[in-house]
């Protein structure tokens, strides 16, 4: 009898087994089903686990998704990054990186140092950085600072001097310096605006329209991430509470989540960083034991997690990594809820580092609120299912269910004081009244009363 998808995720073949036991972690934690990501089989179950579900504390696995919604590697990655891959180690696939390449790109690269907690590779500051190293005097401007060229010079300084041990780079963040047009599978569904994004086809072009029913969606700065054996990200919470949809394009990584609110709050406070590569200490084994979710990523997944829980990752196979992230805001409620709290500052759940700045958490919020104003007056579509017009295998959502989660997502918002401060009286008001009408349409026979806070 055929092994159910949901099970089968937990189960390792004989290579993945014998590569995960070499990384040090204890197996039983790795192949516990109670631990396991949901796997699911198809574009749709994915889109409806994307746009529909909740799926805060899940990680949701589309095994050969990005071949299915059309973002392989060849389709979604320039060339120039797709060849330099093919080298074994991250200094020696930004060492084949050209001159143009190094100076039109910027990366953090990121390693742990001997205590286990994360460093950066950074050069020397501007602009003395200017006159330092081989070649380096290639521009007078401040951004040559933060290009790739001057982070891989900084690297290769660490490497001479035995402070960096090469496998366990992590290139993070890899995007353009500078701003370009929009990608052509953009374009095709009227998203005209530029982008410092490398990659040339993003998860928002599959779904098209449909990536419209959602309070946010970043294609604009979103970064990838390159890392050898042993590379990966620190335990932590991202700056906005909002959901990832990841792409893994090579190697095996493991990706680990932790429940949501005070749990994660609290890990963040007590461990923040920390890396977790082997030899693990006593805090990272306790920290593993009460994970909600540890998932092997595979090379081809389509994959979504919340980087509003606590979360961390490490490099696992011999040849690099490779995962790119969208960060968006879908509206199932209890998604919208948690977003509501990035900024918390008190409470069990509020974060002591890594929250974004004041000004651009304004921004963000107002973008939010320009988003969910332009749907409300948007002319509701009449069909029973808004389908996908975009890239890869098509999929079809129930209307129903998208604009109820609008309706209760603007009452949400209408009743939170940061956006009502940022909406003013009236705004709230055409919040509300949006939304009871929203209802009213799909429910004409009830009753409601207008709850809310
Ligand atoms: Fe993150």
């Amino acid at each position: 009898m055929a092994v159910p998808l949901a099970q089968r995720a937990a189960q390792l073949a004989p290579k993945e087994r014998a590569m995960l036991e070499a990384v040090g972690w204890p197996m039983e934690l790795l192949e516990d089903p109670l631990k396991a990501p949901r796997n699911v089989e198809n574009p749709q179950k994915f889109a409806e686990a994307l746009l529909l579900e909740d799926h805060l504390e899940e990680v949701v696995i589309l095994p050969d998704g990005l071949r299915r919604v059309g973002l392989s590697a060849e389709e979604a990655l320039p060339s120039w990054l797709t060849k330099a891959m093919a080298e074994g180690s991250v200094l020696k696939c930004l060492r084949r990186l050209g001159p143009q390449e190094l100076s039109e790109h910027k990366a953090a690269l990121e390693f742990p140092d001997d205590r286990g907690v994360q460093r950066e590779a950074l050069p020397r500051p501007y602009p003395f950085c200017l006159w330092h190293g081989e070649g380096l005097a290639h521009s007078s401007m401040p951004e040559a600072w933060r290009d790739l060229q001057q982070r891989l010079s900084a690297a290769e300084a660490l490497l001479e001097r035995g402070e960096l041990e090469e496998s366990q780079l992590y290139a993070c963040e890899m995007r353009r310096l500078r701003e370009r047009t929009a990608n052509a599978a953009a374009e095709a569904y009227g998203v005209t605006e530029s982008t410092k994004s490398l990659c040339l086809r993003h998860g928002r072009d599959w779904l098209a329209h449909l990536a419209k029913w959602t309070l946010y969606w970043n294609c604009y700065d979103d970064g990838v991430f390159i890392g050898g054996r042993g590379s990966g990200k620190g335990l932590h919470v991202d700056q906005v509470l909002w959901s990832n949809l990841g792409k893994h394009w090579r190697g095996h990584k493991i990706l680990v989540t932790w429940p949501a609110g005070a749990e994660s709050a609290r890990l963040v406070r007590d461990m923040g960083d920390a890396h977790f590569r082997a030899p693990l200490g006593k805090e990272q084994l306790e920290a593993l034991k009460c994970a909600r979710c540890i998932a092997l990523l595979r090379p081809g997944d389509l994959f979504l997690c919340s980087g509003g829980v606590a979360h961390a990752t490490l490099s696992v196979s011999d040849e690099l990594t490779c995962t790119g992230y969208e960060s968006l805001v879908a509206m199932h409620p209890r998604l919208v809820e948690h977003v509501l709290q990035t900024g918390t500052a008190s409470g069990p759940c509020a974060l002591n580092k890594g929250v974004m700045e004041c000004d651009e958490l304004k921004e963000l919020r107002e973008g939010m609120l320009q988003r969910l104003t332009a749907l409300l007056q948007e002319k509701a579509p009449k069909t029973s299912e808004l389908k996908s017009d975009g890239l890869g295998e098509s999929v079809a959502l129930p209307a129903v269910r998208l604009k109820k989660h609008l309706a209760e997502a603007a009452k949400q918002m209408a009743f939170d004081p940061s956006f009502a401060v940022l909406a003013k009286g009236a705004g709230v008001c055409r919040l509300l009244a949006a939304s009871d009408r929203i209802l009213e349409e799909l429910e004409p026979s009830q009753k409601r009363r207008r709850t809310g806070g």
